[in-house]
């Protein structure tokens, strides 16, 4: 990954910051809404301290800027192996070129946001400390990594690092920062949000695969009836769930627990079965989870396993909390086992229609995730609630996720390409569904894949409705295995290669939605040899040229 790309290196520059007047500048930078979240929130409280902030993205900020502040607060999330994510590039970069100023008097803090279920947690956070440092800039407070259940630990990292500005920033009670009040910032943002969702319906819930696909994928329509929520082609619905009560049962069975056992979260009392059921992470395992698990119940077993580093890898990426208690079974507290686990968090999925064509509906195109692993079927938690615990009419809690890092060009003439295998399908539906309603003229081409034409073209007579009046210019079809050799998106993109320079040429917009670790990467690579090859350009020259696209906002992604 990019984390161990660049080395550091000894600034030519210095700079006289001495005489700058203190100020704090909040940075942010991510893919999904998250660290703007985080920033907003930590104006927010440094504003009742009487302090005044700035809030920035990064893609935003000027690098060379740097040299001017005096008090930096950097919030970023990691993707991938270890990525910056496309809004943090390139700051990043620039803090480890030759063009990073010196900054011995900047004083900073880092909070990196990110998930203990990836190998490279928080590693860009840990890069922007380390560069920071290297040049020279002082730590304020210890840097924060946090996982996804970010909300309690960020609270206390905003009272200690308030309490350190004390002795660095002036309050300034004017009435500038009187006007700044949260409340008054949060007049634009919808009633509902991830604390408090909206219970929408279940109106339809539909498998789009065939039968005999390797697949099954859901198109799932949900009912906002009521809620006033406004949502954008692009954004993402926040998705709360409720974990499987067989599952539930049988965890409490391998634990010796009981269901009607009361138990404290966050100073609020709950039975277990409630808990287990609708406030705990069950579906994805943790390490988190199996070193408090240990600690509890002294398991011998599951001491040896943690020993080896891989091996208890492998065992995880197969295994949900009921396998690690029914394979290490053991006696503990209904306490220390809500202890032990971590709290459930909303799923996000990128909306498959536009509000110009389904009004107060929302759709999803949802992966049902089914497997086999120690024995017995495995699902996913949201999408095996999302489709088949949850029946049509039943309530479900969601909030809409705005990314503004994936939107359709503001001008409808505006040529689009769109790169979108599996479930990657879903915000180009939207984007068409709105380009059809607002008229748009800008040429439209998509590139889809799946495995098999037959049983796993999703929406197709959707497109093949679009091809016939016009909306959608070209269609490029990659089915894996239809054919002995597997052909993807990326080689329909490298066959159409001259054709997608035109285009970008033109000034079409390039979006790529789906799987992050293996089919963005790809599809970048080919992106960049396409670009060197009809463009006559140097592998350097492609690079630039792709990183031009990336900061007008012309290449985004929406990857996972
Ligand atoms: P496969 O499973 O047959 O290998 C949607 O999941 C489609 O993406 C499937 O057809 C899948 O093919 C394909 N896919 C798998 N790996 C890919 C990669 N590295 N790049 C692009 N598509 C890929």
């Amino acid at each position: 990954g990019a984390a161990n790309a660049l080395p550091i290196p000894a600034s030519s520059q210095t700079t006289e910051q001495a005489s700058l007047q203190p100020t704090l500048t909040i940075l942010y930078g991510s893919q999904t809404g998250n660290s703007k979240g985080v920033a907003n929130s930590y104006k927010a409280s440094a504003l009742e301290q009487g302090y005044k902030a700035n809030v920035v993205s990064m893609s935003d900020y000027k690098p060379r800027q740097l040299k001017n502040e005096t008090h930096l607060v950097v919030i970023v999330s990691t993707h991938g192996e270890g990525d910056a994510p496309d809004d943090a590039v390139e700051l990043y970069e620039f803090l480890a070129s030759k063009k990073a100023p010196k900054l011995p008097n900047l004083k900073f803090a880092v909070v990196g946001l990110g998930d203990t279920s990836y190998e490279f947690f928080c590693q860009t956070g840990k890069d922007f400390e380390s560069r920071l440092l290297a040049l020279g800039a002082t730590a304020l407070v210890e840097r924060l990594d946090c996982d996804v259940d970010y909300e309690s630990v960020v609270a206390d990292w905003t009272v200690s690092l308030n309490a350190k500005l004390k002795d660095e920033l002036k309050p300034v009670v004017t009435e500038q920062v009187i006007n700044l009040t949260p409340a008054a910032n949060a007049v634009a943002e919808s009633l509902y949000n991830k604390k408090n969702p909206f219970a929408a319906s279940l109106s339809e819930s539909l498998k789009i695969t065939a039968r005999d696909s390797v697949k099954d994928i859901r198109h799932i329509e949900v009912s906002l009836e009521g809620s006033g929520i406004v949502y954008k082609p692009g954004d993402a619905l926040g998705v709360w769930f409720s974990n499987d009560e067989a599952m539930v049962q049988r965890i409490l069975a391998a634990t010796s627990t009981n269901a009607e056992d009361k138990v404290l979260i966050a100073e609020t009392e709950f039975t277990l079965l409630d808990a287990l059921l609708n406030k705990l992470e069950l579906t994805l395992s943790y390490p988190g989870f199996v070193k408090k698990y240990q600690a509890q119940t002294a398991h011998q077993e599951l001491a040896e396993l943690m020993e080896d580093k891989a091996a208890l890898r492998e065992y995880l990426s197969v295994s949900q909390i009921v396998d690690i208690t029914e394979k290490f079974p053991a006696k503990i507290s209904a306490q220390e086992l809500v202890d032990a686990l971590r709290p459930i968090t909303p799923r996000l999925y990128s909306i498959a229609s536009s509000q110009a064509e389904v009004e107060d509906e929302v759709h999803l195109t949802v992966a049902h995730i089914e497997y086999e692993a120690n024995g017995f079927t495995h699902q996913g938690g949201a999408s095996g609630f999302l489709s088949t615990r949850l029946k049509e009419g039943d309530k479900l809690n969601v909030y809409v996720e705005n990314n503004d890092n994936f939107r359709l060009p503001s001008d409808p003439n505006t040529p689009i390409i769109m790169i979108g295998p599996g479930t990657g399908i879903a915000p180009f539906r939207a984007f068409m569904q709105e380009r059809d309603a607002v008229e748009a003229e800008g040429k439209n081409w998509l590139f889809f894949g799946n495995p098999n034409f037959t049983q796993d073209f999703l929406y197709q007579t959707e497109w093949q409705g679009y091809l016939k009046s016009g909306l959608l210019s070209k269609i490029s079809l990659a089915f894996s295995r239809d054919q002995a050799n597997k052909i993807y998106v990326q080689d329909r993109l490298k066959e159409n290669g001259k054709e997608v320079f035109d285009w970008l040429e033109q000034g079409a917009h390039f979006y790529i939605c789906g799987d992050a670790l293996r089919m963005a990467k790809d599809v970048e690579t080919t992106l960049l040899d396409l670009v060197a090859e009809h463009g006559n350009k140097t592998t350097a020259e492609a690079k630039e040229y792709v990183t031009n696209l990336r900061k007008s906002k012309r290449y985004q992604k929406d990857v996972y």
